[in-house]
């Protein structure tokens, strides 16, 4: 048998995370309308495809940009050969104005800044790559994207100490809790490097406010460190506050052209706002022409194909298109929100207040049986295997707190987003019958909850069937 090596063993990838296994459980019984109308809905993917239609609409207006033409003309030779690890100007060009476009204009950014990457997983890692040695931290707030323990930790051997942040103040970031996780890392020996914040924030779907970004400044201007603004969800910004990008606290500071100017960096990706992954687009913009020479040396390990580069410069210089793409997709954010919070409003289940993202924060602590994270872990099983659910618990986002889950909008139909906040409502309905039964007869706890949720599993699929017919 194959002995692998430690780096490719090791489990800080978190791979036995229930934020991973929740999509295992997914793809065993996926939710199909007709062929499995009983199967698990996907609600613990942030992806977005609520504009597909706007981007069809314009491949079928510019055939040229997918077919390697330019002018009608074959540039399938050209395409194929190019291997330059600096990019495609012209979709550096695009990429900057479409950057641009989505903070109003407010900032500008230089396209000879800009390094390009597959997707923000791989952004994260170089950047990680080219700031920090084995062994020593960056400081994330909690609750954080799952992917961040291998993104940044797993092959670079970097550490993440949490910042915790709390429900109770609406999970802002706030001075002391920075420093006690700055001087977490001192007492465990680590040399922090940096922060790191998702802006908006992947699991909360808000943005950060302008105070939060004074002090993550403050922070790292005190302590001589970097910053990395993970801003993958700046076009999803539906609702104010408006989005504010840490470039802007820069200039509106007047640090441009500083030390800490060079020490802010922001990771970007076409996943989220385009609706992309697949394609795999990412960006790091750094103001320190060190990190992007080293970043772009780096970024041989994982380019952009040249015809994808080709595509999205076609499509993202069309900057009518890209203007509407833009706010029509935040219009139709905004809806899908409305019906996530309002459906599961009628459960008696509540979201933390959110104005971006492709999830809402659900709060879910009346429903564990105590407050603990293996009750969450109970719970969650339940909405996985008996309500079909795939939701992300917050302990897998390292939240401190538990009872809350992630919940995904964005990547189903309205019809499949209906169908599971009505196996949520049936779900709430019959735990509130049978922690009412309980309350008549305390002997007979186990026996009734199993009755009931037998019930409702056969009500379930007996109205799904329904459906069907
Ligand atoms: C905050 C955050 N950063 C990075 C990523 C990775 O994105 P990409 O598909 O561009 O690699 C995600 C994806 O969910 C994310 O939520």
């Amino acid at each position: 048998m194959t002995t692998l090596s430690s780096k490719a063993t090791c489990n800080s990838h978190g791979q036995d995370s229930s934020y991973f296994l929740g999509w295992q459980e997914y793809e065993k019984n996926p939710y199909d309308e007709a062929k499995n109308p009983n199967g698990i809905i996907q609600m613990g993917l942030a992806e977005n495809q609520l504009s597909f239609d706007l981007l069809e609409s314009w491949l079928a207006e510019n055939p040229d940009a997918a077919a390697f033409k330019r002018n009608g003309e074959s540039i399938f030779r050209e395409l194929a050969l190019f291997q330059d690890y600096h990019g495609l100007a012209a979709f550096k060009n695009a990429m900057v104005q479409f950057m641009a476009e989505i903070r109003g204009n407010k900032v500008s950014f230089d396209p000879n800044k800009l390094v390009l990457t597959a997707g923000a997983t791989s952004a994260n890692e170089t950047l990680v790559f080219c700031l920090a040695e084995p062994g020593e931290a960056f400081l994330l707030p909690t609750p954080y994207y799952p992917g961040f323990d291998r993104d940044l930790k797993w092959r670079t051997g970097v550490e993440i100490v949490p910042i915790h942040c709390t429900s109770s103040n609406g999970y802002k970031i706030t001075a002391p809790a920075i420093e006690a996780a700055y001087q977490l890392a001192q007492t465990r020996n680590l040399k922090v490097k940096g922060v790191l914040v998702t802006n908006p924030s992947n699991p909360l779907g808000i943005t950060l406010t302008r105070r939060e970004l004074d002090l993550l400044i403050n922070f790292i201007d005190a302590k001589g460190i970097h910053l990395i603004s993970d801003e993958i969800y700046s076009g999803t910004v539906f609702n104010s506050p408006s989005f504010v990008s840490i470039m802007e606290v820069l200039v509106n500071r007047n640090y441009v052209g500083t030390g800490l100017w060079n020490r802010v960096h922001i990771v970007y990706s076409l996943s989220k706002d385009l609706g992309l992954p697949g394609f795999r687009v990412g960006a790091i913009y750094s103001n320190d022409h060190l990190v992007v020479a080293a970043a772009t040396k780096m970024s041989s390990f994982g380019l952009v194909s040249s015809q994808t580069q080709y595509l999205l410069s076609a499509m993202l210089s069309d900057s009518k298109f890209a203007k509407n793409y833009i706010v029509e997709n935040q219009k139709r954010l905004q809806n899908r929100h409305a019906m996530l919070v309002n459906g599961l409003k009628t459960t008696g289940i509540s979201c933390l207040e959110s104005n971006a993202g492709l999830f809402c924060w659900v709060d879910m602590r009346h429903l564990l049986s105590s407050k603990t994270f293996e009750a969450e872990m109970d719970l969650w099983k339940k909405i996985v295997y008996q309500v079909g659910l795939n939701i992300s618990p917050g302990s897998s986002c390292h939240c401190d707190e538990p009872g809350w889950f992630r919940v995904c909008f964005a990547n189903m139909s309205e019809e499949t987003l209906e169908l599971a906040i009505r196996r949520i409502k049936s779900f709430v309905n019959t735990i509130s019958s049978s922690k009412t039964s309980e309350g008549l007869s305390s002997s007979s706890t186990k026996n009734t909850r199993r009755k009931s949720l037998a019930k409702w599993v056969f009500r379930l699929s007996f109205n799904d069937r329904d459906r069907e017919r």
